[in-house]
């Protein structure tokens, strides 16, 4: 592990603090050409079938500006996540130029740290307050740790291959169902470059192995990933509790079972576990299997899970 690197994740938040630095990121995006004035988000982005929440009861049966209510809050709650991965997509960057082997890979990984920096840009610009995220939601602070200890073999399996991988994905389906115009455009650019930069990921992972501290490490961090899918829409369901009020465990199970939690699960599951075989041996894949992570949990299991 190359523990001498300090890549301190998760930084200050911008665009309110460091005022005297923020003209010289916009000065440097401009000479980019990339320097749009983006005015934020005013309402929801993504429609309740684009959730699933057209078969929730709860939602079904709420008045109209609590369903938007859920609806913004959800928006916010996807461009806050994006807006996290792509900080974490920085330090990520910055973490592999300096483990670069060659000039090349320095050089690759510096170009993509300027993409990330620009996803940034774009994705928290939609966000009315976006330096209001919690850092410390399960997701955040496993992909913080992740980018800490990992070494440059473990981080390429794990961001590039994968979670890049995933991203792309994730991107594609977003900017698909975006419906503002201007939002859905910077989500298609940001598709291309994370394409590009999986591409990349996955012809350097070619040439590279894990040791037997890092297989052991990255099986670690794939079965806490892993177990996040496996839960189901979490962020959803909270928001819901947030716009109605506590629910009971009951009322949970009953949200997560209405929003089909074990078929958008396995869905994920399915991408993520397809992701790995393309790239990795057997052997890693069945020690995963026998932590039994590949099976999505029952809707009483999400609302368990669900605090
Ligand atoms: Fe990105
Ligand atoms: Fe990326």
């Amino acid at each position: 592990m190359n523990k001498w690197i300090k890549t301190n994740p998760v930084v200050d938040t911008f665009f309110d603090n460091h005022q005297e630095i923020w003209p010289l990121v916009l000065a440097s995006l401009e000479r980019r050409n990339n320097k749009d004035a983006i005015a934020p988000l005013k309402d929801p982005v993504w429609n309740e079938r684009y959730f699933g929440l057209e078969n929730v009861s709860i939602f079904k049966e709420a008045s109209e500006s609590t369903k938007r209510d859920v609806l913004w809050k959800t928006t916010l709650s996807i461009l806050a996540e994006a807006s996290f991965i792509e900080q974490l997509g920085l330090t990520f960057n910055a973490k592999m130029i300096l483990l670069a082997d060659n000039l090349e890979e320095r050089m690759l990984y510096s170009l993509f740290a300027a993409d990330e920096a620009q996803h940034l840009f774009w994705v928290s610009s939609h966000m009315p307050d976006p330096g209001s995220q919690d850092t410390q939601k399960p997701f955040f602070r496993l992909l913080s740790s992740i980018i800490e200890d990992g070494s440059k073999a473990s981080l390429t399996c794990l961001i590039q291959v994968l979670l890049e991988g995933w991203g792309i994905n994730h991107y594609l389906s977003i900017a698909q169902d975006c419906q503002n115009d201007r939002l859905k455009t910077y989500l298609q650019k940001i598709l291309k470059d994370e394409s590009l930069h999986h591409g990349s990921g996955l012809m350097l992972w070619n040439q590279l192995s894990l040791n037997a501290q890092e297989e052991e490490f990255t099986i670690e961090m794939l079965a806490r990933l892993f177990e996040m899918v496996q839960t189901g829409p979490q962020m959803i369901v909270t928001n819901i509790e947030q716009s109605f009020g506590h629910l009971s465990f009951s009322q949970k199970a009953t949200v997560f079972e209405e929003l089909k939690c074990e078929e958008q699960s396995n869905n994920r599951i399915a991408l993520l576990k397809s992701l790995l075989v393309q790239n990795h041996p057997n052997k890693l894949l069945s020690k995963l299997d026998e932590r039994g992570i590949f099976r999505a949990y029952s809707a009483a299991e999400c609302a368990r899970y669900h605090v």
